[in-house]
């Protein structure tokens, strides 16, 4: 069964394997996990036999007006059961008090998330690749 919480607590590095998947650099366990605290909202998917996550979503937020979702991902093995959308249903509902709530995703995620409620906006961004792994 998979169980969400929207909590790191107790969570182990060792239970955030094998995340980022097609990154140049991955960020390590405990970086991730680093990355999961230092976020002001996170939900986290867990097979409940393993104990591992299989899938999880950060925002980073003032909390008072804008959130911006940075990261989801399902485990390969785990995705096209209804956990990504479960995700951001999830996340979505935490962030329901405020206005402003942005993501970038590529082209062909585009319906996912429009199915979601979300709106395709114009976006710009910068990426500093040699800090891909985080800067720890
Ligand atoms: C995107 C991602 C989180 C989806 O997770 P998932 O658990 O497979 O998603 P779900 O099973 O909830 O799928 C929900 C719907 O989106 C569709 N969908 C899922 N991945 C898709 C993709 N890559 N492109 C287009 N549609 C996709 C599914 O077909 C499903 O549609 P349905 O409700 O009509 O059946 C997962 O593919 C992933 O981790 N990808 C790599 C990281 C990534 O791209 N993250 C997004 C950053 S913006």
């Amino acid at each position: 069964m998979i169980i969400y919480k929207n909590s790191t607590k107790g969570i182990k590095p060792e239970q955030l394997k094998d995340f980022f998947v097609g990154w140049t650099h991955q960020p390590s366990n405990e970086t991730h996990l680093q990355i999961l605290q230092n976020s002001a909202f996170v939900i986290l998917a867990i097979d409940d036999r393993t104990e591992q996550v299989i899938g999880f979503i950060n925002a980073i937020s003032d909390k008072i007006l804008s959130a911006y979702i940075p990261l989801l991902e399902v485990l390969p093995e785990y995705r096209k059961q209804g956990i990504g959308k479960e995700l951001i249903k999830r996340m979505l509902d935490e962030l329901s008090n405020l206005y402003m709530i942005d993501l970038c995703c590529d082209e062909t995620l585009k319906p996912f998330y429009k199915k979601l409620g979300l709106s395709p906006m114009p976006a710009m961004g910068k990426r500093n690749y040699e800090f891909q792994k985080g800067n720890l």
